[in-house]
């Protein structure tokens, strides 16, 4: 498909979401963390109307800087009180729910393995509990990860049809996640007036305001704001990074197709083209080169870490072809994004809100 074809496709698919969108009750977990509150934030300029549950946000965190609590209907609590969560979706009847809470960081669950499981396993046992007494709900997906997959090291990207089998305790709980998920779909929604179910397994996404501790990239900004030099851990490992505003683009498309047809309903990776499958070093040598200012990198690594995959790639054909859906931003762009936006939040939260305003009015021409 022509480049010119395709922006006219994409023009007519954002048009559709932002009508579909406009008013509609979305239940978002996970909300107060990094990729929820991108999507609170892209949810608000569509008019609907959200409801969040998560733990209260991090002081520092993007949720804080775009205001997110006055903007939204909150319920600080935890995923695995069942009868809180049971309580918020009662009381706010969603047509849309998107399940993102979870302990999200690998390193963390080889710490604590027993609340990863927890959170992730559990909470998405809970999220589905109350979703099964929820009338209102037509629409339901839980996000999981690229990592859900058994990895085998090899060169070529998982499809949605492969082995799930994560090797450290946060990918397995998400393997897990998934399973319970095939089981609630299967066992309790399963006549005509159910609702859709799906899980979407998306790469390592970035952005502007993650502040998480053991990513890449919040790791080179933390060093380019000090002044200091970036450490690289693991170099030569090599990971799908997808801007979050591609990623949440699918689970939007997702979310509104399923919703209008039940047919799409299913698992769909989503991730960058191939080339954007780098290094974390190249990654790094991008921001350098984003930032300026003589921000540099180096490597250190430590051979008594915990296991990470080394590779690890997703094949989106079936989210390309079945939804439509096509990431928009290479990691160049989504680079020089992260160094835009930082920029701006250095000169206040008024201006960081403005450039995320303007990021989302540029990736969904609004
Ligand atoms: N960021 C990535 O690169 C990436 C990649 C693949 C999948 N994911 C998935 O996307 C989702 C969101 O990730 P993120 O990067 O925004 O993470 P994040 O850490 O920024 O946010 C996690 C959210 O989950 C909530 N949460 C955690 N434990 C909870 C609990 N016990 N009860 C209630 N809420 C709880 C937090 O309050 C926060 O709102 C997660 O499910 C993660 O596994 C993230």
């Amino acid at each position: 498909m022509g480049k010119r074809q395709r922006s006219v496709e994409d023009l007519g698919l954002n048009i559709i979401m932002q009508n579909f969108y406009k008013d509609k009750r979305v239940f978002i977990t996970g909300y107060t963390g990094f990729k929820g509150s991108w999507l609170c934030e892209i949810l608000l300029k569509f008019n609907a109307k959200i409801c969040g549950y998560a733990l209260p946000p991090e002081e520092l965190s993007l949720f804080n800087i775009l205001d997110l609590k006055n903007k939204c209907a909150n319920n600080f609590a935890d995923i695995r009180d069942l009868s809180k969560l049971k309580n918020a979706i009662k009381d706010f009847k969603p047509e849309i729910i998107f399940h993102l809470a979870a302990q999200p960081i690998v390193l963390a669950s080889y710490n604590d393995p027993v609340y990863t499981y927890e959170t992730n396993v559990m909470g998405t046992v809970n999220i589905l509990e109350a979703a099964r007494e929820c009338d209102s709900l037509k629409s339901f997906v839980n996000i999981t990860t690229d990592k859900v997959y058994e990895n085998k090291e090899w060169p070529w990207g998982y499809r949605e049809n492969e082995n799930l089998c994560g090797f450290d305790p946060y990918s397995n709980s998400k393997s897990c996640s998934e399973l319970v998920t095939y089981s609630y779909k299967h066992a309790f929604f399963n006549n005509e007036s159910s609702p859709a179910v799906s899980t979407a397994r998306a790469g390592n996404v970035i952005g502007g305001g993650d502040f998480a501790a053991n990513r890449i990239v919040p790791d080179c900004v933390r060093a380019a704001l000090k002044g200091d030099k970036i450490i690289l851990r693991n170099p030569g490992s090599i990971r799908p990074y997808q801007h979050v505003l591609d990623c949440l683009n699918g689970y939007l498309i997702l979310a509104m197709k399923q919703h209008e047809d039940k047919k799409f309903a299913g698992s769909y990776n989503f991730g960058p083209n191939e080339s954007d499958s780098v290094t974390t070093e190249f990654l790094a040598k991008t921001f350098c080169e984003a930032w300026g200012e003589g921000v540099s990198y180096e490597a250190n690594v430590n051979a008594n870490a915990p296991h990470e995959a080394n590779i690890l790639k997703l094949d989106c054909s079936l989210a390309k072809n079945i939804l439509a859906w096509h990431p928009k931003w290479d990691v160049a762009k989504a680079i020089s994004s992260i160094a835009e936006w930082t920029k701006a939040w250095r000169n206040g939260n008024l201006k960081a809100q403005a450039c995320i305003d303007a990021q989302i009015s540029e990736f969904f021409n609004l």
